[in-house]
């Protein structure tokens, strides 16, 4: 049995406004008071959510609506600043999919290091090694550190790797962009037996068409707020009325 059990989560970020070389050359009284100040974006307020086996959610939402920050909470990427996250379960997570790679290691080393870093066992690992080398079609180009590697390969590389474990819970952000037309098609067929095998689906998408696809649940963003929770077919139907509003 896995869950994610959110309780009054709030998220912030801190962020710190760059002074430019004419800003720090200004004496202090002309410079803009706004460009040296810290300021905290609230990203996420009073979350409150609670997931199951058989659950697949969508998160819908404008741009910025904190719908990225939402997945990086429960991956346990930023601590919330208050609130309760209890999770139960395997994560594995599809964004962000440069994160963890060692530049001047090989594709085959950096395959190793994932792997162990997303939690395989060496033994399951070694089992695994060459269905990952082969799917990612690189060939000789294991061989090299992948600081060499063009950004389609990267992706096929990382692709083949995440989505090679088996997780309890899949945090997906909109779908991967993985190198060509080719792979792109295979990429879709292996994330989409991923989606079937795993409990529990978090998936971030402007697609309402996704949404009804992979999902029982939905929940819409704004503000960083849940602003509505469904069936995917209601908050989908809500959220583009709102949408084609003249208002919004
Ligand atoms: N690393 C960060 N540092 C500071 N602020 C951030 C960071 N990441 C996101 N934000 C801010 O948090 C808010 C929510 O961003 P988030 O990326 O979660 O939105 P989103 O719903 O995923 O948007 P999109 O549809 O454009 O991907 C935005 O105001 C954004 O500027
Ligand atoms: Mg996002």
């Amino acid at each position: 049995m896995s869950y994610i059990k959110m309780s009054d989560i709030n998220l912030n970020y801190h962020i710190f406004n760059d002074m430019g070389l004419k800003e720090m050359i200004l004496p202090k009284k002309y410079r803009n008071p706004h460009l040296i100040k810290k300021r905290s974006i609230q990203a996420l307020k009073n979350i409150n959510l609670s997931l199951e086996d058989g659950d697949r959610l969508a998160i819908i939402g404008h741009n910025g609506a904190g719908k990225s920050s939402f997945l990086k909470v429960i991956a346990g990427i930023f601590p919330p600043v208050s609130g309760e996250l209890e999770v139960d379960g395997r994560i594995a997570s599809l964004f962000e999919l440069a994160t963890g790679f060692e530049m001047e290691a090989t594709g085959w080393e950096n395959i190793k290091l994932r792997g162990l870093m997303l939690g395989e066992s060496p033994k399951e690992l070694q089992k695994k090694i060459n269905g990952i080398a082969e799917f990612s079609e690189l060939g000789d180009h294991l061989n090299i550190p992948v600081k060499y590697y063009s950004s389609g390969m990267f992706i096929r590389l990382a692709f083949s790797i995440s989505t090679s474990i088996e997780p309890d819970i899949l945090l997906l952000d909109e779908v991967i962009a993985a190198g060509d037309a080719r792979f792109l098609k295979k990429a879709q067929n292996r994330l989409n037996e991923l989606v079937d095998r795993v409990k529990i689906l978090v998936y971030v998408t402007h697609s309402m068409q996704s949404a009804f696809e992979f999902c029982n649940k939905c929940i819409w963003l704004e503000n960083g707020q849940i602003k509505m929770t469904g069936t995917p077919k209601e908050v989908a139907e809500a959220y583009l009325e709102h949408s084609s509003s003249p208002l919004n």
